[in-house]
């Protein structure tokens, strides 16, 4: 086991370790955000720069700073290393860069965009990014894309996080994924069409962090935050059968994977579930379901707030804004 500290708080972790995972141990606001790394697809992360941070000093050993940030997805930890994530303006500053940078070709189209409301990049550019845009040139612009007759890839909405090209490649049999082209000539090649014939391929979907690959069956049928998601489960020979089933009134609009706090799936589910149940009857439903990511889709919905850890978060948010150490994060206010 290995210890560190992240923005002041001690952690001990198994050796090997991301600096992202051992925050993640502590959890709270001192987890840098991610945008394309993802626990269940191997070799995710390093792309797109979001998850930042300072190494003040490497390790015990050698106390010397890293040169530059480093992305918490791919640095390891090490005993005694000492990290500045939101407690560094460094930091901050360097990631207010790569929103701005993430939104140079992204249009802001989040009004008509099915993935609002559980947009990781929406999220994003409202905690970190700037009012307003500095780019002056003419934007990247793509034709829609129908990638069977389920799934519609918007290519101006990517951010080129290759989380779907890892499920293409790692959840489908052949290996057809790519993304073509570099640099600001770069999209989501054929390859990744090939790949719809395949039970799992509407999970790509679930992983995509902005709204470039939404699901066609729910499209534009409803704002996301006016729809009622339940948990709910069924006998599947091919996956978990373990779904999100997001209602309007008794009409199921959508099915979907199970997503954690940070808005990752771990146990993918088949297009069968996903597609060909959308009546109620064909699922037993445990109940409402609990959205763990801060999402305005828990907004308004029927789960009680527990006002002692509320109160317990508030005073832990004055403590910080007082300039004192980060304590550890609260439980869920939700339970
Ligand atoms: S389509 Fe979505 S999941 Fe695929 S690379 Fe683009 S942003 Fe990532
Ligand atoms: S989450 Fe680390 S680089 Fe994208």
């Amino acid at each position: 086991m290995v210890k560190l500290t992240i923005d002041g708080v001690e952690v001990q972790v198994a050796e090997g370790t991301t600096i992202l995972n051992a925050a993640r141990q502590i959890g709270g606001d001192l987890v840098p955000p991610a945008m394309c790394y993802y626990t269940s697809l191997k070799e995710t992360g390093g792309k797109c720069r979001v998850c930042l941070v300072k190494v003040a000093q490497t390790s015990t050993k050698d106390p010397r700073p890293m040169p530059k940030l480093v992305a918490s997805c791919r640095t390891n930890v090490m005993d005694g290393m000492v990290v500045h994530n939101i407690t560094s303006p460094e930091v901050l500053e360097a990631r207010k860069g790569v929103v701005e940078f993430l939104l140079i070709n992204h249009p802001l189209d989040c009004p008509i965009c099915d993935q609002a409301g559980e947009c990781d990049l929406q999220n994003l550019a409202y905690e970190h990014g700037a009012a307003g845009t500095r780019y002056e040139e003419d934007r990247r612009t793509f034709e829609k894309i129908d990638i069977g007759d389920k799934i519609k890839l918007h290519m101006t909405r990517c951010i080129l996080c290759y989380r779907c090209t890892f499920v293409a490649d790692q959840l489908t049999n052949d290996r057809v994924h790519g993304v073509l082209n570099r640099g600001d000539k770069s999209e989501i090649s054929t390859y990744i069409q090939k790949a719809i014939d395949n039970d799992y391929s509407g999970n790509m979907i679930d992983v995509c962090p902005v709204g470039a690959l939404t699901d066609n069956t729910f499209r534009f049928k409803s704002r996301v935050w006016f729809t009622k998601p339940l948990d709910a489960h069924r006998n599947c020979e091919k996956c978990c059968g373990k779904v999100v089933l997001f209602m309007k009134g008794d009409e199921v609009l959508r099915v979907s994977a199970r997503k954690d706090q940070y808005g990752e799936v771990r146990e993918f589910i088949c297009n069968e579930c996903r597609y060909g149940h959308k009546k109620l009857s064909d699922w037993n439903v445990e109940g409402p379901r609990h959205i763990d990511r801060n999402s305005v889709i828990s907004q308004n919905h029927y789960e009680q707030i527990d006002l002692t850890k509320l109160k317990k978060e508030i005073d832990r948010q004055i403590d910080f804004e007082k300039g004192k150490p980060l304590p550890q994060a609260n439980p869920p206010l939700l339970t």
